[in-house]
């Protein structure tokens, strides 16, 4: 049985995945997966029999949903690792990806990371996504916290593994490991995820071009960046994005001065091309529940589900004192199939 693998995706729905599922107002269609992030939710959909559109602003989020939700049969053979490549574009690389040294990694491994790139260039379809998929799991296995915006300093740190047991008492030795010894380990299971479902297709674009760019879709599944929590998801991982020359400027929905007028416009641009809107949410943003829900009221009527939900950043005390929300609205003008 297939299964998604581990991905490590900061404010994932893996564990809410089966209840949004539940929740959706159609049992069958197509669902636009519009903020899909880690693709969490868009392997349950493709799991349940939907046929999924799913997009995201970042590259490492569209090398996932190329590997995971796209690809319904190629999987990455181990001799993928003895490929011959082209030694000058090794080097090439190696002086693209400078801005990693001392950075993020050590030089050395800045030089494997560049060897993997150029095995990954030369490979073709979804085998490249699938290799570019471990690759972006293996960078975030070896950064302490999960995430590419941590300082240089602290990186060293806690990557000194006595340092770590002593402080932490865990010697987070994963952090020291070559990231091929990492794709090695998760290969067969990122193999085993991959599974046959409906169509599916894949974007790499800003929100609002992406709802310019599709027709009619039966629900949009909407998870933004939450306003005033953990949400620069373009410091997280925007520096695979940057090996790849793929950062863009993008509509910024972090912010709770703009997150309520930014989310209207693009709810305005879907009038007419999707019957349902799905908005994870939960109590603890801001701008506040009901005011995100009033501005929903003016495109239809809205119905509210909940459920318990502790984020894994939570600290103590704020344990169960957060609730997952899901706003559905379904739209006034929205045109039945
Ligand atoms: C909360 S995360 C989604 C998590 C996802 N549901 C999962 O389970 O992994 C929000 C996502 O919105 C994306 N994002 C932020 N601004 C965007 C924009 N203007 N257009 C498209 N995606 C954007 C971020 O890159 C991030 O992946």
């Amino acid at each position: 049985m297939a299964k998604y693998p581990k991905v490590n995706y900061i404010g994932n729905k893996e564990k809410l995945a089966d209840w949004i599922i539940e929740e959706m107002p159609v049992k069958n269609g197509m669902v636009l997966d519009i903020f899909a992030g880690g693709c969490s939710v868009s392997y349950a959909l493709k799991k349940y029999g939907y046929s999924v559109v799913v997009n995201d602003i970042l590259y490492a989020d569209y090398v996932i949903a190329k590997a995971l939700i796209e690809n319904s049969d190629t999987r990455l053979r181990e001799s993928v690792f003895e490929k011959k490549i082209n030694e000058k574009r090794v080097e090439e690389l190696e002086k693209k990806f400078v801005f990693l040294a001392e950075c993020l990694y050590y030089t050395e491994e800045v030089r494997e990371l560049s060897r993997l790139a150029a095995i990954a260039e030369a490979l073709k379809g979804y085998e490249k996504y699938m290799l570019l998929a471990l690759i972006r799991r293996a960078m975030i296995r070896k950064l302490p916290y999960s995430r590419m915006n941590v300082p240089w300093e602290q990186i060293q740190k806690l990557r000194d593994e006595d340092y770590s047991y002593m402080k932490y008492k865990r010697k987070r030795a994963y952090h020291n490991q070559s990231f091929e010894s990492h794709i090695r380990e998760n290969i067969d299971e990122y193999n085993n995820a991959v599974f046959a479902g409906k169509e599916c297709k894949v974007y790499n674009c800003d929100a609002l071009d992406m709802v310019r760019k599709i027709d009619f879709v039966d629900v949009v599944y909407m998870d933004p960046p939450y306003p005033s929590t953990m949400n620069n998801y373009d410091a997280f991982y925007g520096m695979f994005d940057e090996m790849f020359d793929k950062r863009r400027r993008h509509v910024d929905y972090t912010q709770k001065s703009s997150f309520l007028s930014n989310m209207d416009k693009l709810i305005k641009e879907l009038a007419g091309k999707t019957q349902y809107i799905v908005l994870s949410q939960n109590t603890r943003v801001h701008p506040k529940p009901d005011e995100i829900e009033a501005m929903l009221r003016n495109y239809g009527s809205v119905v509210i589900k909940e459920k318990k939900h502790n984020y894994q950043v939570t600290g103590k005390g704020n344990k169960n004192s957060s609730k997952e929300l899901l706003f559905i609205l379904e739209m006034e003008d929205g045109r039945a199939k």
